[in-house]
């Protein structure tokens, strides 16, 4: 027999690295197309400096954040696996629109289905990278003497990639869930009502910590 049971399944710095990576990454994206030409928002004066100390921000949160996914041991949930993956693909090409099940059974020590693994582990070695990269190296052109064409290429490429991660992100968030809040509210409140088996409730996991 199934049950849904409420799971603490993000702890507060896991919340507040989300909100403020995601916050810092729309004013970045916001603030830079202003800057590339796209529109007139802020001015490209202001564009530039709001650009820059949220640059900034961002690259101290990750340094945080890296530090608290090693200090928790939180790493290991990104550790990719092929096993059930095609399975997840399928059902988000197919299954979903069947109203079949979802192949993977989240738990917090399983918080990532296999796709999310490693489309998240895709986000933070190679899309973050290119962006602090050739930002950094954008920022520092002039001392270092070095061409700006290739970078801001670069750097605009890598921002329509982050795009297109963020919107493919928050449709999946808002259009899968039972209603557009049942996967938005876990990131807020940290609790989730996840699905578990008669069985598996002896095992039930420990009181939550606050780390
Ligand atoms: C991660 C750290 C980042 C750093 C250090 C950084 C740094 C910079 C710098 C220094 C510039 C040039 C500003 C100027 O003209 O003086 C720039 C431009 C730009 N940035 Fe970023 N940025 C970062 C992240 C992002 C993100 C996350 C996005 C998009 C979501 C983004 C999108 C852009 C765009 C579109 C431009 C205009 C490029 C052009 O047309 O030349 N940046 N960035």
């Amino acid at each position: 027999m199934k049950y849904t049971k409420r799971t603490f399944i993000y702890p507060i710095f896991e919340r507040f690295w989300h909100w403020s990576q995601a916050a810092l990454i729309i004013t970045l994206g916001l603030t830079g197309f202003e800057i590339h030409g796209t529109y007139r928002l802020v001015g490209f004066g202001n564009a530039v400096s709001i650009h820059n100390t949220a640059a900034i921000l961002l690259l101290v949160l990750v340094a945080f954040t890296i530090f608290w996914h090693f200090a928790t041991g939180q790493w290991k949930q990104y550790v990719p696996t092929t096993q059930k993956l095609g399975a997840v693909i399928r059902y988000y090409a197919i299954g979903i629109f069947k109203h079949e099940p979802h192949p993977v059974r989240r738990t917090r020590y399983t918080k990532l289905n296999p796709l999310q693994k490693l489309v998240y582990l895709g986000f933070k070695l190679l899309i973050f990278p290119i962006m602090a990269t050739t930002g950094l190296l954008y920022m520092f052109s002039n001392t270092l003497g070095i061409p700006i064409s290739p970078i801001a290429f670069l750097h605009v490429l890598g921002a329509f990639l982050l795009i297109s991660f963020f919107v493919t992100h928050l449709y999946i968030v808002l259009t899968t869930g039972r209603t557009p809040l049942t996967h938005l509210k876990p990131m807020i409140t940290g609790w989730e009502a996840l699905e578990e088996d008669d069985h598996a409730a002896p095992q039930a996991a420990p009181e939550p910590s606050a780390d």
